[in-house]
């Protein structure tokens, strides 16, 4: 069952817990798609206009990080192959007026590198950032806005259906999350959500 959960958020709160949250099922990969076409859409318009955006990607290796991204890039206009940044840590995209910068944290481990390579000023300038792995990055990564948690079945061979809750942690983030349950609402059909 999909449903919703809108949480206020406490004016201070060392814990920092999502001020938004929202639970999703993907039935299938085309599900994983319309989410983040609906996602693209509701962000464009603020990463156009020069806003920052930073979407971090939890889940188990296969879970669809990479797979959301991809047609969360598509979605936004990237054209061409979209690289998995797996070796490079990194992989800039671009989009006419917007800067794109998707991370994959997962063979991160010296934190030199956070300064060396420029990830501090990446994180500091507008633009989409997108990390997978963000848990090997710990402590350096900002806030995020979404964190997006992708839940396979337990066994691998169980099929496409990903459970996936969506954590904001900003008002940006919230608003994106609404945009989220605007475009399919969860509860009013009794269908699940871009399932
Ligand atoms: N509902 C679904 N949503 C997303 N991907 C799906 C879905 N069903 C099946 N898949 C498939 O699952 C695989 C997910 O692989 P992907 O590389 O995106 O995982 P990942 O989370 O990035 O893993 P890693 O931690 O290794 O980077 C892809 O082959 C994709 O086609
Ligand atoms: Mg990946």
């Amino acid at each position: 069952m999909t449903h919703v959960t809108i949480v206020a958020s406490p004016e201070a709160n060392a814990a920092k817990p999502p001020v938004a949250a929202s639970d999703f099922i993907w039935s299938d990969e085309a599900a994983c798609a319309a989410m983040a076409a609906d996602l693209a859409q509701a962000m464009k318009p603020g990463l156009l206009a020069g806003d920052s955006a930073y979407i971090e990607l939890h889940g188990t290796l296969g879970a669809g990080k990479t797979t959301f991204t991809r047609h969360l890039l598509r979605a936004l206009g990237v054209q061409g192959r979209i690289k998995s940044p797996s070796y490079a840590v990194v992989e800039p995209h671009d989009v006419p007026g917007m800067a794109i910068h998707h991370f994959d944290f997962y063979r991160f481990n010296d934190p030199q590198e956070w300064e060396d390579a420029g990830f501090r000023d990446l994180f500091a300038a507008p633009g989409l950032k997108l990390a997978e792995w963000p848990e090997k990055a710990a402590g350096l990564l900002p806030r995020a806005d979404l964190q997006i948690h992708i839940q396979p079945p337990p066994q691998t061979d169980q099929g496409e259906q990903r459970t996936v809750r969506v954590e904001a942690f900003s008002q940006a983030g919230q608003q994106a999350l609404m945009a989220l349950n605007k475009v399919r609402p969860l509860e009013a059909t009794g269908a699940q959500a871009h399932g």
